[in-house]
């Protein structure tokens, strides 16, 4: 599909309401790096979480003056930067939808996981109101689940790439490459069926180490790598990395696993120790977390493993299998390098949901 597949100018005039869940997702093979529109620099593969998500639901009218108008709550509360946000979003997408130059839309948007947990909520609320968009579109429309799917996840690429891959679950892709013949640098495709069964209850741990602002959005992340001196070899590995990860996942091999998203995580982090001006988003308790990690592999030979996205906290990867003793280890050693010993237990999960 192109772009043009998604541009509909058919509108109606109604009154209704709707809303959706749509989880966060954690990259195993990282998006760090786009061209310009949201186009990434290489293909990314993620796991949909399913307790962390943002809840939203759109209301929609008949427009009472000659503009239509965007309200925004965040919680029932008003949120003047997120609502400029939002509206600044809905504006550049107008194209895509026909019917929102009639209606005036009403949005209220909340995350069942705590505000200050430093965990990104781009991708689970983009994704969500994503959702809400292309549903009170496809009331009008003819068009089948899957182009909705499509393009819940084009929407959610536009406002944040990593949305993309919210959409589905276990197992997402975004981003072109010849390993998936699908594969589309404008959405994410659910790659699950292709996918060990020992994948899809897969468990994430979040350890919340330190739930404070970043001191650099992901937003200007990527733009860093269009600068960053070793930004071309990365983009080589990373596609590289797709490939191998394809075959690791379709056998199930967890030894391979573990290596290649470990990884991925540190030379993401890398990149940020090489941009210009670098930064450092790892606090010492990332680090003192990671090194127990690797120290409990050593000694029992389970499964655990870790990445990071953009930020201090430590994603755990485990089998369920594993999942007893594992969180007695995260209990017992892990909690005290945590934020109010806080961590979130999370599964894989399949992405948005319909409430209503
Ligand atoms: O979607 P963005 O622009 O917030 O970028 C997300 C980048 C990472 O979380 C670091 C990696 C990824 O692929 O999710």
């Amino acid at each position: 599909m192109v772009e043009q597949d998604f541009i509909c100018s058919d509108s109606f005039e109604s009154t209704g309401i709707v809303e959706w869940n749509s989880p966060s997702n954690i990259a195993l093979v990282k998006y760090w790096g786009k061209k310009q529109n949201q186009i990434p620099q290489n293909p990314s593969i993620s796991f949909t979480l399913s307790k962390c998500y943002t809840n939203t639901v759109v209301e929609f009218k008949p427009k009472k003056n000659t503009q239509n108008e965007i309200y925004f709550t965040f919680d029932g509360k008003e949120n003047q930067d997120f609502e400029k946000k939002v509206n600044a979003f809905i504006k550049s997408i107008d194209k895509y939808f026909g019917f929102l130059k009639n209606h005036d839309l009403y949005i209220n948007s909340k995350n069942n996981f705590p505000h200050s947990s430093g965990i990104a909520s781009s991708a689970s609320s983009m994704s969500a109101l994503a959702s809400c968009l292309v549903d009170i579109e496809s009331q009008i429309t003819s068009n089948d689940n899957n182009f909705n799917l499509r393009k819940k996840s084009f929407i959610s690429r536009l406002g944040s790439g990593s949305a993309s891959r919210s959409i589905e679950g276990p197992v997402t892709l975004w981003g072109k490459t010849d390993a998936y013949k699908e594969s589309s640098d404008l959405y994410a495709v659910n790659i699950s069926n292709e996918v060990d069964k020992i994948f899809h209850d897969y468990n994430n741990t979040i350890l919340i180490i330190d739930p404070g602002q970043k001191v650099i959005s992901s937003s200007l992340g990527h733009e860093l790598m269009n600068k960053n001196p070793f930004s071309k070899k990365r983009f080589e590995i990373a596609k590289n990395n797709i490939e191998r990860l394809k075959d690791i996942l379709q056998s199930g091999e967890l030894d391979d696993f573990i290596s290649i998203t470990e990884s991925e995580a540190l030379m993401i982090h890398s990149l940020m120790l090489s941009s210009d001006p670098y930064y450092i988003l790892m606090k010492p308790n990332t680090l003192e977390a990671i090194y127990k990690v690797l120290e409990f592999r050593r000694e029992t030979k389970l499964h655990l493993s870790f990445t990071l996205d953009a930020g201090s906290n430590v994603h755990l990867l485990y089998p369920k299998s594993e999942t007893e003793i594992i969180t007695k280890f995260i209990d017992d050693e892990l909690l005290t390098l945590c934020k109010s010993k806080s961590c979130i237990h999370d599964h894989l999960g399949n992405g948005a949901t319909k409430n209503r």
